[in-house]
């Protein structure tokens, strides 16, 4: 049973303030990952984070998108260390949290084709699953033929794994508890993309990514269901509820 478990950005970070940590948010995730291990639940579990307030700004200072690419080697740097600073902290809540995790950085595992299509090298995370360790991944820059480097988001890293892997579960943690109506109210099931369109707004902060209605686009092109909550809904998640809004 895998489960593919994305921390959004704005959950572990202070999304308005640059580079900053949203430690008490991130140490409860930690927390909330370590035991359900320790129960036994989400055994094979590999993690995706966002940037929030790392990288989003590295990125779009550097006029870097997952389409606008750069050949600029400070740019790469900037932006791919800003991203591997925030992994560092990730890295080092779960393992506080006797979470078995390991850093893998898609800068190194992959790149995009001149169409823009992600070819990500899943062969580290299916061999560390295998081996009992966790690995853990995020957005990054990654190599574009053609264009230099450009972003790829943790959303995108969560479906392209969720195939190669063959995932069971996918569950995104994100600031909001679902996907909200028009009435700031949780809707339960979307399974068609064009029923939701006009409820879906931008996010409001600096993010070249995409914001919601990208990630359900994204999502319902996949084979397994996913899940979208908050954070206060990762225990139960884990667990293997379905709480917040379900995908496909
Ligand atoms: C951001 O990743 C990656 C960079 C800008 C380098 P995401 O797009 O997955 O981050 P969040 O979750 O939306 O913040």
């Amino acid at each position: 049973m895998t489960t593919i478990l994305k921390l959004g950005g704005s959950v572990i970070t202070d999304k308005d303030r640059a580079e900053t940590l949203d430690d008490a948010a991130l140490e409860a995730a930690a927390e909330a990952i370590g035991n359900a291990l320790a129960r036994g639940q989400a055994a094979d579990l590999v993690v995706v984070h966002g940037g929030g307030s790392f990288g989003h700004v590295n990125a779009s200072d550097h006029g870097v998108s997952t389409t606008q690419g750069s050949h600029d080697v400070a740019a790469l740097h900037d932006i791919h260390g800003a991203m591997k600073a925030l992994n560092g902290f990730v890295l080092s809540r779960l393992l506080a949290a006797d979470v078995p995790a390991v850093p893998v950085h898609p800068l190194s595992a992959g790149a995009r084709t001149g169409d823009g299509s992600l070819e990500l090298n899943a062969a580290a995370v299916t061999t560390f699953l295998g081996e009992g360790f966790v690995p853990v991944l995020h957005g990054d820059v990654i190599a574009h033929e053609g264009a230099g480097v450009t972003i790829v988001s943790g959303d995108e890293i969560v479906t392209d794994l969720a195939t190669a892997l063959e995932a069971d579960r996918i569950g995104l943690c994100s600031t909001v508890p679902g996907v909200l109506d028009g009435e700031d109210a949780v809707i339960e099931r979307i399974d068609d993309y064009g029923a939701v369109e006009s409820v879906l707004g931008a996010s409001d902060s600096t993010d070249v990514t995409g914001g919601m209605a990208a990630k359900v686009r994204a999502l319902l092109g996949l084979e397994a269901s996913a899940s979208i909550f908050g954070p206060e809904a990762l225990e139960a998640f884990l667990a293997g509820e379905r709480p917040g809004t379900t995908i496909g």
